[in-house]
């Protein structure tokens, strides 16, 4: 195995076999777009990682935290060790951020913020603890569920909206194509083996007009991904134009982006959109998005007791849209626009 397959193994597995000679790799392997200069989980990953090898703590963090050199690097030994430890390691910024925290309680409150700050990870009062776990039994009123395909950053248009990509060779998919997206799904492919592709773009437009798509991730058998517009269920986030709506979506973006999502669908909204519960990794989209004060509870529609109490979390502790003093409902500001 290679250092950066090694790498992964350690990012990923949380183990890492010790390699048994050091120094000399940093710099060799800096150049696959991971390095102290990127912000997030990758680079402390690598900086764990390169501390293995060489026992260096990254050249410039110093200018961040107020301890020594050796300090620091009782830090990083520390980290590597909780890191190895954990029954699964980080796999968002969160949950680094949070492995930080909790692996230098007791060290200075500068140099756990600076350590935090040189790799971008969020600070504590932002933090919030999320009840893992997926419903084992699908809750009341649940039409259906699907999972989907990796959601694409763009495809986050609010904080309480996704469009998402369902492959048709999903069992509950592949029977209900439509025989017109089939056939012209079959042109498409002798379409492209002739090289005609300007033919084979305008079926493709066809399959998109008809809510499906082809898209490189979109699936390895080449079947079309069927395309859904979701509104969460039960929260309503600021609109983009709003104070804290640019905030609102970009935290669903850090939440869903890339992720394939389980999808609980309970109805269709006015607009056609599935009205549903994301589970991202196991992780509740709507208790995050409530709990980080980026959505209210939506209660004209939804009415269960733990939203109300991750919304009443969020303003306790004056977080997200909450620290601002009279913060307008969307809903409130949407009939204001139609006036
Ligand atoms: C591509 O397909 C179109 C539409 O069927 C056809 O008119 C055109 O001649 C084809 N082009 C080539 C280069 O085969």
């Amino acid at each position: 195995m290679g250092l950066l397959g090694k790498f992964f193994r350690f990012l990923l597995l949380g183990h890492c076999c010790k390699p048994t000679t050091t120094g000399g790799y940093s710099d060799s392997l800096r150049p696959h777009g991971i390095s102290a200069a990127t912000h997030g989980i990758w680079a402390l990953a690598y900086d764990l990682f390169n501390f293995e090898i060489t026992c260096q703590v990254p050249e410039d963090l110093s200018q961040h935290v107020v301890s020594s050199k050796k300090a620091q690097a009782n830090w990083y030994r520390k980290l590597v060790e909780t890191w190895r430890e954990a029954k699964q390691p980080p796999r968002s910024e969160e949950e680094a951020a949070r492995l930080v925290i909790q692996t230098l309680k007791g060290h200075k409150k500068a140099d756990v913020q600076g350590l935090l700050d040189f790799y971008g990870l969020p600070h504590p009062h932002s933090l919030v603890k999320v009840s893992a776990g997926v419903p084992t039994s699908l809750p009341r009123g649940v039409k259906f569920e699907f999972r989907t395909l990796p959601v694409d950053a763009k495809a986050v248009p609010d904080g309480d909206g996704v469009t998402v990509y369902v492959s048709t060779s999903d069992p509950r998919e592949s029977s209900c194509v439509p025989s017109d997206v089939q056939i012209a799904a079959i042109q498409r492919s002798e379409a492209r083996a002739d090289k005609n592709y300007t033919k084979a773009d305008e079926l493709h437009q066809k399959i998109i007009d008809a809510g499906y798509r082809y898209g490189t991730e979109c699936s390895k058998r080449g079947d079309p991904a069927r395309k859904y517009r979701i509104r969460l269920r039960g929260i309503d986030a600021p609109e983009t134009l709003m104070p804290y709506g640019q905030e609102a979506k970009e935290e669903l973006v850090k939440l869903l982006e890339g992720m394939c999502l389980r999808v609980l669908v309970y109805g269709e909204d006015r607009y056609g959109r599935c009205v549903a519960d994301v589970y991202c990794n196991g992780i509740f989209a709507q208790e995050v998005m409530l709990k980080k004060g980026a959505a209210w509870h939506y209660t004209a529609y939804d009415q269960r007791s733990e939203f109300a109490r991750w919304e009443e979390e969020a303003r306790r502790n004056q977080i997200g849209l909450w620290a601002s003093s009279n913060p307008e409902k969307p809903w409130d500001w949407i009939s204001v626009k139609d006036r």
